[in-house]
């Protein structure tokens, strides 16, 4: 017996792309928001450096868009990108008016009171930050807001299986989304939600790859949903690796945040000299990708485990001021950063490519929207800026939030829906074939389509995809849904994705960089890399 929930609009993910969007809403909206774990289990919780935007006076517009162009290495949306940066101030008020506590620096009167930092690619000082933790104090912050909406009903610990869709419509030759099934994984039930709306805010995928900066939620779920609905994806090649994750056998996925090379950070070997001016002359603010390569090169180079990153030439008191949440972690590991060096590993961080958005986060799908890392919208490129992403997270969440309410008066309420069918599946015999198959994707996805790729490791990675692809396929079949298989079937699918276009990419720019062809070819390659799914036609 399956539950049948109706709202007028699904969101599924409680980062700062679907709480946003839930609160821009309409309160007149009967609004769902689905979280794969707790509410706050989200990349935004972690989200440390910031939020970049124009407040400085002596910054401009003209000056964010053009570092955000120069760090997507040509492959941009400059509408998209003049749209985000024009649109942040007013989103920064916004979060301001609805409690968010940045940090404020009171001498600082052309950026209104407000501490602004600088990270790799900004040629200004541009990120409006809360400490060092500025995800928590946004999370926590529109979390509140939510829980206080009475239109909004909260679903945590359940997770989405698969969007619901209608067939082509015959006019507009476009599907429609009604829906999705969705596994509450504590009852083990999976459940029917219908809705006019529905949004994907469901995050980035980096949990592909063996190390990454990212908590267990971030499996490409939204993305993998939405290929399978029918939906365009574009430059899933450019995976972001951050520089500077703290290496430490217990210390998971910890991020040093970019902003302490932006406040004098240097990266060492580990003699204790700088190696950064051999790679770029910005040194460590050169764009990430760049230091990430260099990192990556010298540890393979003098066959290190790590590098590190040393801030403690700079007083004590200003570090813990600064970077009291990182100060702190890394003492909890035995590492002073006033006094000492922090080891540091690149590790993987954000989706750059993603679901293909218009300017109103419609997808290919009618009624089907998506918002934040899921997406593509052609802001970050080639390379993603750091501290871009929460921005444009806010700036796309508001603009679908505008579509949807300009479209609801005029659209119907979706038909009924079959129940989820359970008839011929039964409980799962060998369990070990999901646990090992996540083990061996992660292991092969880090060693073959990596910082550097090559021909040869990017059909290796493709004969491994393939035949796990069969295998999962089988399972899914015939057993019971489990969250990890549901993962495991997603990240499978987004490894496939990434893959395939690193291999269409036959030139090395931004992120991707392979061996066999080491530079960039703006002749033939300076356009998005579009995966079309079978079955696809523009209407
Ligand atoms: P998320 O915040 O990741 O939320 C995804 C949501 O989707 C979660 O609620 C999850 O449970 C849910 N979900 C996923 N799949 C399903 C499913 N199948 N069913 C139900 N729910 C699902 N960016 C910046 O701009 N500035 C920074 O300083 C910064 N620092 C970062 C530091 C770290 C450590 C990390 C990991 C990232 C950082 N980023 C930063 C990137 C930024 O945090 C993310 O890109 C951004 O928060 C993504 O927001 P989102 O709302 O799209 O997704
Ligand atoms: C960081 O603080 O280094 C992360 C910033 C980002 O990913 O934008």
């Amino acid at each position: 017996m399956t539950t049948d929930h109706q709202h007028d609009v699904l969101i599924i993910g409680s980062g700062a792309a679907g709480l946003s969007l839930a609160l821009h809403l309409d309160q007149k909206l009967n609004i769902a928001v689905i979280s794969k774990k707790e509410l706050k289990e989200t990349n935004t919780y972690y989200a440390q450096g910031g939020i970049s935007v124009v407040l400085d006076e002596e910054d401009s517009i003209a000056s964010h868009v053009k570092d955000t162009l120069d760090a997507g290495a040509g492959l941009c949306d400059e509408e998209t990108v003049q749209l985000v940066v024009e649109n942040g101030p007013s989103n920064i008020d916004w979060l301001l008016k609805g409690g968010v506590n940045f940090t404020r620096d009171d001498s600082a009167e052309s950026s209104g009171g407000y501490h602004l930092t600088q990270e790799g690619g900004h040629s200004h000082r541009r990120v409006i930050h809360a400490a060092d933790a500025t995800g928590r104090e946004v999370e926590t912050t529109l979390q509140g807001q939510v829980r206080a909406r009475s239109n909004i009903e909260i679903f945590e610990h359940h997770i989405a299986i698969d969007l619901i869709t209608s067939e082509k419509e015959q006019t507009k030759h476009q599907k429609r989304c009604y829906g999705a099934y969705i596994l509450d994984h504590k009852s083990n039930h999976v459940q029917t939600f219908r809705a006019r709306f529905v949004v994907l805010a469901t995050g980035g995928a980096s949990k592909v790859y063996l190390y990454t900066s990212n908590p267990d939620v971030s499996t490409g779920d939204g993305i993998a949903m939405a290929w399978r609905a029918g939906c365009r994806v574009a430059n899933m090649e450019f995976i972001q690796f951050h520089p500077t994750c703290l290496y430490h056998p217990e210390a998971k996925s910890f991020l040093i945040s970019e902003a302490v090379r932006g406040e004098g950070g240097q990266l060492k070997l580990p003699d204790g000299s700088r190696f950064m001016d051999r790679f770029d002359e910005r040194g460590e603010l050169a764009p990430r990708d760049i230091v990430a390569r260099a990192i990556d090169h010298e540890m393979k180079r003098i066959g290190a485990d790590c590098l590190y990153l040393d801030i403690s030439h700079k007083p004590a008191e200003f570090i813990q001021e600064h970077f009291p949440t990182i100060y702190q972690r890394c003492l909890e590991f035995g590492i002073d950063m006033s006094k000492q060096p922090i080891p540091v590993v690149p590790a993987a961080h954000y989706t750059c490519g993603g679901v293909m958005a218009d300017h109103k986060a419609r997808t290919d799908v009618a009624g089907l929207y998506v918002v934040g890392e899921s997406a593509y919208t052609g802001l970050h490129g080639a390379n993603r800026m750091a501290s871009n992403s929460l921005l444009e997270c806010l700036v796309f969440a508001k603009l679908a939030a505008e579509d949807i309410q300009e479209l609801d008066s005029t659209t119907a309420e979706p038909p009924q829906i079959a129940p989820w069918d359970e008839s011929r599946v039964t409980e799962p015999d060998e369990e070990v074939v999901v646990s090992h198959n996540w083990d061996e994707l992660r292991h092969f996805m880090w060693d073959y389509v990596g910082i550097v790729r090559s021909n040869k490791r990017l059909v290796r990675a493709r004969r491994r995809v393939d035949l796990l692809q069969r295998e999962i396929v089988e399972y899914y079949s015939n057993f019971r849904v489990s969250m990890d298989l549901l993962e495991l079937r997603n990240l499978v699918d987004v490894a496939d994705m990434i893959i395939r276009s690193a291999q269409s990419r036959r030139e090395s720019r931004g992120l991707h960089f392979t061996l066999d062809f080491p530079y960039r070819d703006d002749r033939v390659q300076n356009k998005p890399t579009i995966l079309i799914p079978e079955g696809y036609s523009p209407y």
